[in-house]
């Protein structure tokens, strides 16, 4: 395996995902690991990486030095090329231009193992104050660039590699290749590993972790907390007890799936919670889309709060975070932070310790994961979800009638997706009910009833969105099925706004 050492940067996770890639186990480790740790874990190399910190900082991270007597092969990237010269003996002063973006770096002769192969010119990642202006006894400068003349440096004999740049971030064009080199050539890993490990490695540790105590986990029909419950449920069975709460504002189908898989197929010990009533109670006569959004969050802490306390002797909470949740975070203190902003209003009195199995994987990681354990493509693959359900697709009071609409119509609209073998490529789509009627003519008569909107968008975050370029004739299709099927439709609108200026939700 290959270690990441954290000092911060956004981006650390991300370079353990690349070696996970190649087939080699990575993990990213607090800075504060001794020489000592590392030696006991014998890695095949280590990676620093890169940090908002500058060397010179007070409190700036700093590593164990005797690291660098281990004869083990390091990388340091960005932050962690300061920190090896500054604790090497070199150079390290802040740029006169900062840089952030893409640069154009040209490679010398001196490094044949990093940059084997490798064009003399190329387009890197560049994002730093600091940078390196003495390269410490040993090492020479294996890349240059106009604002960072030292932009890559090694020491071949010791095995040390820095670069300025990130290797990690797809804009720097042969950065995969300078990584594989790292870890193939100089470190000489071996790609044995896959997720199939993965699995094997958590369900030791966490059974390490719990003994013989006891789990409570939140399933929210999601595929993060699915894939926590089914990898959990591998590790410790019926130590873990999940709760499911059905606020009633689910898609069609999506309650019974989740019970009939999770507590059906894979054997998980749900307790489903029927909340419907409680969260129509609250959301009685309410029309604003943030007060909506408040009552159905904090309801449902409250119902899992109620059902949590019933149970009696369980010492940790399960948690789906996944590692995108946490990135400002990384190591120690902020991330307990966070991950307890999560929980929410759970009793001040019942005092959890926290499981997040997920945390260091990618939400397409754990799509993989999630395959590999067996469980179902629909479920593994469902298209992200809002907590609060379609209780915000309801534009408007929400009623049982118009979520039964939007139920129906939201069933039809996947179907044809599906059908049309339109789903991968589609983000995500769903239907909205906005609360006007107009007048229709369905056979010899007038009708005065609800149009229902289409909503479908093609996205990489959800951060912005173009909406979807659906064929006519799907629409059509969708738009036939919609009106006859679903009573109360006569009309249906298609959605061509992008994000920004609109949102994907309509609320
Ligand atoms: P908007 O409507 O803000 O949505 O463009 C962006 C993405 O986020 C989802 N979304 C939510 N997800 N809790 C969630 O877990 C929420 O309250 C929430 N609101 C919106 C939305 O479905 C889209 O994928």
């Amino acid at each position: 395996k290959i270690i990441v050492l954290d000092f911060g940067s956004q981006y650390n996770q991300l370079i353990t995902r690349r070696i996970r890639e190649f087939g080699i186990y990575s993990e990213l480790l607090s800075h504060k690991i001794t020489a000592e740790e590392i030696k006991e874990m014998a890695p095949k190399g280590i990676i620093f990486s890169g940090g908002p910190n500058s060397v010179y900082d007070e409190g700036a991270f700093k590593v164990d030095p005797e690291i660098f007597n281990l004869g083990i092969p390091v990388l340091g990237i960005c932050y962690g090329m300061q920190l090896m010269t500054h604790a090497l003996g070199g150079k390290v002063e802040a740029a006169d231009n900062k840089e952030y973006g893409k640069a154009q770096i040209t490679v010398t002769d001196k490094d044949t193992v990093m940059f084997k192969g490798l064009p003399k010119e190329q387009t890197v990642w560049m994002s730093h104050g600091d940078l390196v202006t003495e390269v410490p006894a040993g090492f020479e400068v294996t890349a240059t660039s106009a604002n960072c003349p030292i932009s890559a440096m090694a020491n071949v004999a010791k095995n040390f590699y820095a670069l300025q740049f990130h290797p990690e971030v797809r804009n720097t064009e042969y950065g995969n290749d300078i990584l594989r080199h790292f870890a193939f050539d100089v470190c000489g890993a071996v790609a044995n590993w896959s997720m199939a490990d993965f699995i094997d490695m958590q369900v030791a540790k966490i059974r390490e972790k719990v003994g013989d105590r006891k789990v409570l986990l939140g399933l929210s029909g999601g595929v993060d907390s699915s894939v926590v419950g089914v990898l959990l449920h591998k590790a410790i069975g019926d130590q873990l007890t999940s709760i499911f709460v059905d606020h009633g504002l689910l898609r069609k189908g999506e309650a019974e799936q989740v019970m009939e898989s999770l507590g059906g197929k894979f054997g998980l010990n749900i307790i489903k919670v029927d909340a419907k009533e409680r969260f129509m109670d609250k959301l009685a006569g309410v029309s604003d889309p943030e007060q909506k959004r408040k009552i159905i969050g904090n309801e449902f802490i409250r119902v899992f709060d109620d059902e949590a306390t019933k149970l009696k002797g369980i010492d940790f909470l399960a948690q789906g975070t996944l590692y995108t949740d946490v990135i400002e975070s990384g190591t120690d203190t902020a991330q307990t932070i966070k991950s307890h902003h999560n929980v929410g209003g759970l009793p001040e009195d019942m005092q959890f310790e926290l499981i997040e199995p997920l945390n260091t994987l990618f939400k397409d990681e754990v799509r993989e994961l999630g395959e590999k354990l067996g469980m179902p493509h629909e479920l593994v693959w469902r298209q992200p979800f809002p907590g609060p359900g379609l209780g915000i697709r309801v534009i408007g009071e929400i009623t049982e009638e118009k979520l039964q609409i939007v139920r129906d119509s939201d069933l039809i609209l996947r179907e044809e997706i599906a059908k049309h073998g339109l789903d991968k490529e589609i983000w995500q789509y769903f239907t909205v009910l906005p609360g006007i009627r107009s007048v229709g003519v369905m056979g010899d008569g007038r009708t005065y009833d609800y149009t229902v909107g289409i909503r479908a968008v093609t996205s990489i975050d959800g951060m912005t969105a173009d909406f979807a370029k659906i064929p006519w004739d799907v629409l059509q299709e969708i738009s036939v099925r919609i009106v006859n099927e679903v009573a109360h439709v006569n009309r249906v609108v298609y959605d061509i706004t992008s994000k920004p200026p609109a949102t994907i939700e309509w609320e």
